[in-house]
């Protein structure tokens, strides 16, 4: 039967072998891109070549990605739904089009040779066309030419079959490939749409030839390009028969560690199962998360604080199992151990995820104490309600205030033969809820291509930033992460020290002068060794193709970047550092604004 790791090995294979250079190993927090928390989608590190820019490994790329997606995060826990996942996809930067990456994917899914997957149990959907793209008759015929019925071929609208990282940005119609997991012969398919519980998607082939420049205007991008994006997990459920994505061994180590922390064997009782099954999501997503060369840490904000409520509902699934105490290392301890193979740096930040959970779990866990004691203290109060029943309000201030759950203070009250007020917990809940959406919202305003100039030249300034740093504090000074947002940018590098006034203002006068200087910006594609010989500076730690882009800016900056960058550095503006502070220990951090 074939594991997760055979299907990723043969993936990556099947493309090499028709010219694709790979290109794997992009960490999960996407830098310079001011739209995401995460890398949600294999496309989200391609986003600036599938606008245009050339990429250094060629025209034919394929790769694994490691995403996360917690837009469905209270789905999780059913038998398919999951917040981490990888994704396989091939890519053509304007090379290839339908007709190719349609036989590519028929072969690749059918051919005795690769995985042999019974062809009448696969359906397709292709775009039924709008005043954007006309009818998708050339995909439906690629089908037809392979031999899919036209049954099996459905058309279906922009909803289902047009494809976006966001609401600004690259985006085109697709077609998506789906294998049947139903009861008996596979039906016919109609045009209403596709029935999910029956039918698995398990790729989607997008022809990237639009850019979404705002609501209204919609542009030809300067190539027609493929994005395919094939999901590991539910492809390898297929292949081995399982009915459920936690049955595969991408989840079965991870369960086991929890049933033995826990006591419990898996499948005896539905709603532990469910906890389980959250827990090993949780725990997996949040061991990547803080496994990634570029780790993000628990905190209040950002994607720190997606991280933290995900360690935190595990930990409360934990407690319904009855586990007492942290334990949150051992399934994590498990995903490193099954996943450092294709993800190495799992194991090199070992000591880290295990020690960052341990800590946010008794953290958390004295949220859980604190909590617990307020609750005590409304008690004598509480008992008097003649009705039993205890104010939503007072339940939300518990979690407002403490972070305590609402599920623990319905328990906390059934022992106490009280019941909370639900609907008027959830009302104060959604109204919190929709005044932080709203902020969190901001972040996407504009979306990618809003924000792509002003972020070119907030990214540009780093690399000035960068050099005029190593000038005035010297050549130990290692970039540890960079964030730009259309307001600002962020630079975390190692340095001792906090750094003096006259330091800063020296680094803001040289980044200034360079700016004044006006110099061309200009890059080339080289063998990593070579740009490393050309004195070029590159992240240690990060995974890089063999071909690397190199950007120059005059004879001042030289760094290893995927870019975009600025033609002429007297396009970015003024520097001005607005502050100065730690980060982590040994690890300095400079915002700073162009005005
Ligand atoms: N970008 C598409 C998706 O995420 C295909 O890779 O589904």
């Amino acid at each position: 039967m074939i594991t997760i790791h055979e299907l990723r090995k043969k993936y990556i294979d099947f493309f090499v072998t028709k010219g694709h250079a790979e290109i794997s190993g992009k960490s999960l927090i996407p830098e310079n891109d001011p739209t995401v928390l995460f890398t949600t989608a294999g496309m989200q590190p391609l986003v600036p070549y599938l606008l245009g820019e050339p990429h250094p490994a060629g025209k034919r790329l394929v790769d694994f990605q490691k995403c996360v997606r917690t837009g469905d995060i209270d789905e999780v826990g059913d038998e398919s739904h999951l917040t981490c996942f990888e994704m396989l996809g091939n890519w053509s930067l304007g090379d290839y089009f339908k007709k190719e990456s349609i036989a590519f994917s028929w072969e690749f899914l059918t051919s005795p040779k690769w995985l042999a997957l019974d062809p009448s149990m696969i359906s397709v959907t292709v775009f039924q066309g709008d005043e954007n793209a006309p009818r998708d008759e050339t995909s439906a015929a690629a089908w037809a030419a392979l031999g899919v019925p036209k049954d099996r071929i459905a058309y279906l609208p922009a909803c289902d079959n047009w494809w976006a990282a966001g609401p600004t940005g690259p985006c085109g119609p697709d077609s998506e490939i789906f294998y049947w997991v139903g009861e008996g012969t596979p039906p016919a398919l109609s045009n209403k749409g596709v029935d999910p519980k029956r039918w698995m998607e398990i790729w989607n082939n997008v022809f990237m030839e639009f850019n979404r420049v705002d609501e209204k205007t919609l542009v030809k991008l300067p190539a027609q390009n493929v994005d395919t994006g094939m999901g590991l997990e539910r492809t390898v459920c297929i292949l081995q028969g399982k009915k459920s994505v936690y049955d595969t061994e991408a989840f079965g180590p991870i369960i086991e560690a929890i049933e033995a922390v826990a006591g419990y064997a898996y499948r005896s009782d539905p709603e532990k199962d469910r906890s389980v099954r959250i827990i090993s999501d949780h725990v997996r997503t949040a061991t990547f998360i803080l496994g990634d060369p570029k780790a993000v840490m628990p905190s209040n904000v950002g994607a720190g604080y997606v991280l933290r409520r995900i360690i935190r509902r595990a930990v409360r699934h934990g407690r319904k199992l009855g586990i007492e105490g942290s334990f949150l290392a051992k399934p994590a301890a498990a995903v490193i151990d099954n996943f450092a193979g294709p993800f190495p740096e799992l194991a090199a930040n070992r000591d880290r995820v295990l020690d960052e959970l341990i800590k946010e779990e008794e953290k958390f866990l004295e949220t859980l104490v604190k909590g617990e004691r307020e609750f005590e203290k409304m008690l004598p109060n509480l008992l008097k309600n003649p009705q039993k029943v205890m104010s939503g309000r007072l339940a939300f201030k518990l979690y407002d205030t403490y972070g305590f759950p609402i599920e623990l203070t319905e328990e906390l009250a059934s022992e106490n033969g009280m019941k909370v007020n639900r609907p008027e917990f959830d009302e104060a809940y959604k109204k919190h809820q929709e005044l932080s959406r709203a902020g969190s919202e901001q972040l996407f305003k504009g979306g990618l291509a809003d924000h792509s100039e002003v972020s070119t030249k907030y990214h540009s300034a780093t690399h000035l930033l960068q050099q005029a740093l190593t000038i005035v504090l010297g050549p130990h000074i290692a970039q540890k992460g960079s964030n730009i947002t259309a307001e600002r940018m962020r630079f975390d590098f190692a340095h001792p020290a906090p750094m003096t006034k006259e330091e800063l203002q020296r680094v803001e006068a040289i980044v200034n002068e360079q700016i004044a200087r006006d110099l061309p910006v200009t890059m080339e594609i080289m063998k990593l060794d070579d740009a490393k010989a050309a004195g070029a500076r590159a992240l240690f730690g990060e995974k890089y193709e063999e071909d690397v882009k190199v950007y120059t800016m005059g004879d001042f900056s030289k760094e290893v970047c995927g870019g975009p960058h600025v033609e002429r550095t007297g396009m970015i503006g003024k520097f001005r550092i607005q502050k100065e502070q730690s980060s982590s220990a040994g690890v300095r951090r400079i915002y700073a604004v162009l005005e």
